[in-house]
């Protein structure tokens, strides 16, 4: 096992739900302190995990269907509320073709396979998410890492990419919210510069589904160059588990034909898809809720940044605030928590040396005076 200092390694600390004491906030409680602590951590961007519809769909299915699938989706394990899912999905999202998988990390691995083999170049944003660089190590192909949101680089690349192998159509990688910085790139232009070289366009869409876009509908939709694929996740804004990839009939099928990683694996459990699907529903009836998480992030950076923090432009809920060491992260993080605010100092290797950070998440319905709390609590900056 690889040695760690103090400082980097790694607990599995317990979290329990406290008493909930405002609709859809469940503060969650130190096992060890039992302090009930505001969660600003979390993905549970809407709180849905703790929404009585999708709780009450999960159990009736449950009770209609059990509680997991008992085969993969080729053998005995496809059930309604799968076609369902996908079919509410693809619609919603206006794709031919949505396929669930039991969770983000492994429709990710996926995804990279069938879009990329041992002769395909990735290019791919430096700061992608960990599953991304299994599922292309796992691929075999070669990768090409831009700098972060970086257009002119990333058009460096994918020229140098053609230049050397010009039968061969490289694949772009990138997120629409990254989950660590809180940014996003211009995904307009990522996709056009890709439709102008021939390039494969792969997105996740793993914390802006739910939350950004028209409606919720992620980053990716509108955009009216081709978007090859787009992954996205049931287990942040929509309270659930569970994922899935949404693309073309054609790329669909290769999925159905040919990848291990959807074949070879019990399907999503049923509850959770019911949940996912409930989910969906509310998101739907509700695009009012990602404006108020809109703007309440914006309330939050501004403040943040006039108190003379530093942080990312973004318009997410995800607000990094970079401290630099893992000494000063895990200080204000126990500051806070001894304060009833849970924030998680992320330290490397999850993200650069030198930037070590708080990573604060803004939810729906946080308590009133949440942020003056926080600002108060956070102290002095050294
Ligand atoms: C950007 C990104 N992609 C994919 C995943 C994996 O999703 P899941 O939790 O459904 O496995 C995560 C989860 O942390 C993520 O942050």
């Amino acid at each position: 096992m690889k040695k760690n200092s103090a400082t980097r390694l790694r607990k599995i600390r317990t979290w329990q739900p406290g008493k909930k004491d405002c609709e859809l906030v469940l503060p969650l409680k130190n096992k060890e302190s039992n302090v009930s602590l505001i969660d600003l951590a979390s993905n549970d961007y809407l709180g849905l995990s703790q929404n009585p519809e999708l709780i009450e769909a999960a159990h009736s299915t449950m009770l209609s269907e059990g509680l997991g699938a008992g085969g993969s989706r080729l053998v005995t394990g496809s059930r309604p509320i799968h076609n369902k899912l996908e079919k509410e999905l693809s619609e919603w999202l206006e794709v031919d073709k949505v396929l669930l998988f039991p969770s983000g990390f492994q429709a990710n691995i996926a995804a990279v396979n069938i879009l990329a083999n041992r002769h395909t170049t990735v290019i791919a944003d430096k700061l992608i998410h960990h599953s991304l660089l299994v599922g292309i190590k796992a691929s075999g192909t070669r990768i090409k890492r831009f700098a972060h949101n970086n257009i002119n680089d990333l058009e460096k690349l994918i020229k140098e990419c053609i230049q050397v192998k010009p039968n061969y159509r490289p694949l772009v990688i990138t997120e629409s919210l990254f989950s660590m910085e809180g940014t996003c790139p211009n995904l307009k232009k990522i996709a056009a510069l890709c439709r102008s070289y021939k390039a494969m366009l792969l997105v996740d869409e793993a914390h802006a589904i739910g939350v950004l876009g028209d409606k919720g509908r992620g980053m990716c939709f509108g955009i009216s160059d081709p978007i090859t694929m787009i992954s996205g996740t049931f287990g942040k804004a929509f309270g659930s588990g569970g994922a899935f990839l949404a693309t073309n009939h054609e790329i669909g099928e290769q999925i159905i034909q040919a990848s291990g990683a959807f074949q070879y694996t019990t399907a999503l459990a049923p509850p959770l898809a019911a949940g996912a699907l409930a989910g969906l529903k509310l998101i739907k009836k509700n695009p009012h809720w990602m404006q108020t998480l809109q703007k309440d992030s914006l309330s939050w950076r501004t403040a943040l940044l006039k108190e003379g923090w530093t942080t990312s432009k973004g318009i997410g809920p995800i607000i990094p605030l970079i401290l630099g060491t893992d000494n000063e992260s895990l200080s204000k993080q126990r500051q806070l928590e001894a304060n009833g605010l849970l924030t998680i100092a992320i330290r490397p290797p999850t993200v650069p040396e030198g930037t070590s950070r708080l990573r604060i998440v803004i939810r729906k319905n946080l308590p009133t005076n949440t942020l003056k709390k926080f600002i108060h609590h956070l102290g002095e900056k050294k």
